[in-house]
């Protein structure tokens, strides 16, 4: 069985098939129960160790529980010598729409600081498998980002990769505006990055840039943490969960 490193370059190729749904299979390694996720071996000689998001009425929001059983599930198809690649995927409707808006709202600077919230999603870049992501529907904000922590990417014809933080008052804050450079190049990242708007599998996939990435990674998270800072930030994940238009005041 071959262990690869995770230095594969980032690839988005459209396909036609989605992602397929699994049934139900919800032991982890452990005997515990998965919460969020459905984890099996799959393939005919069961090689290939599946996650699939599953919290279909948030979208698959990357809620801190769903992350961590994400987290679990990649140790023990690391450490299985029967499996050889890892797949991630969500549902037809969304691969997953960020990180748990819900969740965050009411964290504060020095919570998301302290804490050095969402470090621990960079397992999935870490794991020595290589590891594709399946998507199709929304791929947004953390879930856009969680698929280019993946090696390879999948991408079904309903994806909509985006980095919308900036709708919440907010920035990417798990590798997004370091990976996205790469994926689609500086212009295409900054335009998304700084609009928040949706692009689909055939435009995700046309160029790809290099620069070093974790001293990136750290100045983002610092500054993703500070946005917890600002009252637009409140106010703009506020918004979303009241259903109303967000109204930023610039602070
Ligand atoms: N967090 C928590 N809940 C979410 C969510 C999220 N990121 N995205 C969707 N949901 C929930 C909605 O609140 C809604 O729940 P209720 O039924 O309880 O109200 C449910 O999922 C269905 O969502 P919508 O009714 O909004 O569905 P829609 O089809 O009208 O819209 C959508 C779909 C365009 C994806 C819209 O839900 C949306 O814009 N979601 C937020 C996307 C986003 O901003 N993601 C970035 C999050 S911040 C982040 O990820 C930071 C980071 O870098 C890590």
């Amino acid at each position: 069985m071959a262990f690869l490193c995770r230095s594969a370059a980032l690839l988005l190729r459209p396909c036609k098939t989605a992602p397929v749904a699994l049934s139900a299979a919800r032991l982890c390694s452990s005997g515990g129960q998965y919460e969020y996720i459905v984890v099996e071996k799959r393939g005919e000689k069961k090689n290939v160790g599946f996650i699939q998001l599953n919290r279909p009425k948030a979208l698959n929001a990357l809620c801190d529980g769903l992350m961590r059983e994400v987290g679990h599930a990649l140790d023990s198809f690391e450490a299985d010598n029967g499996v050889g690649a890892i797949v991630i995927t969500g549902s037809e409707r969304a691969f997953a729409a960020g990180a748990d808006i819900k969740e965050m709202q009411n964290r504060t600077f020095q919570e998301c600081y302290g804490g050095n919230f969402l470090a621990h999603w960079n397992r999935v870049s870490t794991v020595k498998k290589p590891v594709i992501a399946a998507v199709n529907g929304f791929a947004l904000g953390g879930g856009c980002e969680l698929a280019m922590m993946c090696d390879i990417i999948y991408a079904g014809e309903k994806a909509q990769f985006g980095q919308p933080e900036i709708l919440l008052g907010t920035i990417p804050g798990a590798g997004g505006t370091q990976r996205l450079t790469r994926a689609v190049g500086k212009s295409l990242a900054m335009e998304m990055v700084l609009t928040g708007d949706k692009i689909g599998a055939q435009e995700a996939k046309q160029s790809a840039f290099e620069l070093t990435l974790a001293e990136g990674n750290r100045l983002e998270k610092r500054l993703f943490h500070a946005t917890f800072a600002t009252n637009d930030r409140k106010e703009g994940m506020t918004a979303f969960v009241e259903k109303r238009k967000a109204s930023f005041q610039d602070n």
